[in-house]
């Protein structure tokens, strides 16, 4: 059954994200946070990493979308990213924007948000960034 795999699909993506978050590198803030992006069937990961210079950190859904884009993937279907926050915490301004530029239909793109205790948010993309600067805008 369709919705049987895609439950399948979505347990995955989800213990890959909670997988790679024991890999955030996070000694200033302590907050880890593991992301995985799957596109077409294959996953990619990523982990936050800081800097004593704060404001060079590297989210951990920026690097899963580079991870993807390094494997020659550039329309991601749908991520998954664990935190200990509660409510599951979804990403930051700036990388749901990196999300925009690696989705094709931001409508269509899931987002699965979950949390170390086990509460799951599901939004897609175009939910939590509706108004996206795009490359449309570019060029007037
Ligand atoms: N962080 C992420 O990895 N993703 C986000 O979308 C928001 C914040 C990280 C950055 C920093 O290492 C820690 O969480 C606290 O802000």
């Amino acid at each position: 059954m369709v919705s049987e795999v895609k439950r399948e699909d979505d347990d995955a993506l989800i213990a890959a994200a909670r997988h790679i978050r024991d890999r955030a590198y996070a000694p200033y803030s302590s907050y880890l946070v593991g992301c995985a992006v799957r596109a077409d069937g294959m996953v990619f990961r990523g982990a936050n990493v800081e800097n004593a210079s704060y404001g060079l950190t590297l989210c951990a859904e920026r690097v899963a979308c580079a991870n993807a884009v390094l494997g020659g993937e550039r329309d991601i279907e749908a991520v998954a990213v664990v935190t200990e926050s509660s409510p599951p915490a979804p990403p930051c301004g700036m990388c749901l924007q990196t999300l925009v530029e690696f989705s094709r239909d931001p409508g269509a793109m899931r987002l699965i948000l979950v949390n170390l205790q086990g509460e799951r948010r599901d939004f897609t993309l175009a939910e939590l960034i509706p108004k996206a600067f795009t490359k449309s805008q570019l060029g007037g």
